[in-house]
């Protein structure tokens, strides 16, 4: 199994040390990329729109980018790790989220998605759990990817050295429990209606899109007939 961690600060702390965790449970090391932010990517959407519109290529950051996207692309999972900063990821993180809108079902989502699982990976000193890992789920979720495990918490640290042991095993449990549901479901990954639904809907849309790039896309994919990109 092939996994990618994305690690949104260069410091290997609490978050990156939790993420890494999560790989080890999930495969051997030589099986692991990992990427760090802003080390390996430092750019900021310039909104352009050129994605969307002209397609990803014409982002004046696409070759700058390409390196991490292959990187997403072979990978079965993706661990998006980020800290809390102020109730969410950290602007780095959001940044290179930000490049892949175009990835969104809404406009051209890759099918390898629909065959992966995503794990986003927080903590924070005290508040900000949730909120944190919504921002990065939601990029899972509508990139397509068809299972998306939560692990965060409030670990009441500013460094990983000083997180008591009893809050490290609990992460170990939860981390257990991740890991045992990814390992199963890994080749034969379930589609929830959700994403069924939400891509039918898109589906629809783009019959009559008001976006050539995304309404050709559609079309040639056969997405707006009954062609399905988890079949
Ligand atoms: C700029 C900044 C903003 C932060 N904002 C929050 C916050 O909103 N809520 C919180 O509980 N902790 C906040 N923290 C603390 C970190 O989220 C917390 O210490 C986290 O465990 C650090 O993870 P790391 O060891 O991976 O860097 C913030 C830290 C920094 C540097």
């Amino acid at each position: 199994m092939r996994v990618i961690l994305i690690s949104c600060t260069v410091h290997k702390g609490s978050t990156y040390s939790i993420a890494r965790i999560m790989a080890e449970k999930l495969t051997s090391p030589e099986n692991i990329s990992e990427v760090f932010l802003p080390r390996d990517f430092d750019e900021f959407c310039c909104g352009c729109t050129s994605c969307f519109i002209k397609g990803e290529e014409h982002c004046p950051h696409y070759e700058k980018l390409r390196p991490i996207t292959e990187l997403i692309d072979a990978a079965d999972v993706i661990i998006l790790a980020s800290p809390v900063y102020v109730y969410h990821v950290t602007g780095q993180m959001k940044a290179l989220l930000d490049h892949y809108g175009y990835r969104w079902m809404a406009h051209r989502p890759d099918e390898r998605m629909f065959r992966k699982q995503a794990v986003v990976v927080t903590t924070a000193a005290g508040a900000g759990v949730k909120s944190t890992l919504k921002d990065m789920a939601d990029s899972c979720f509508f990139w397509g990817i068809p299972q998306t495990y939560r692990l965060g918490r409030a670990v009441a640290a500013t460094d990983w050295q000083s997180v008591k042991p009893k809050v490290k095993d609990s992460i170990g449990s939860k981390a257990d429990s991740i890991a045992k549901k990814i390992i199963k479901r890994q080749g034969k990954v379930p589609v929830p209606l959700k994403t069924r639904a939400f891509f039918k809907i898109m589906s629809l849309m783009q019959r009559n899109g008001w976006n050539e790039a995304d309404k050709k896309y559609w079309t040639d994919k056969g997405w707006t007939g009954s062609k399905r990109p988890w079949k």
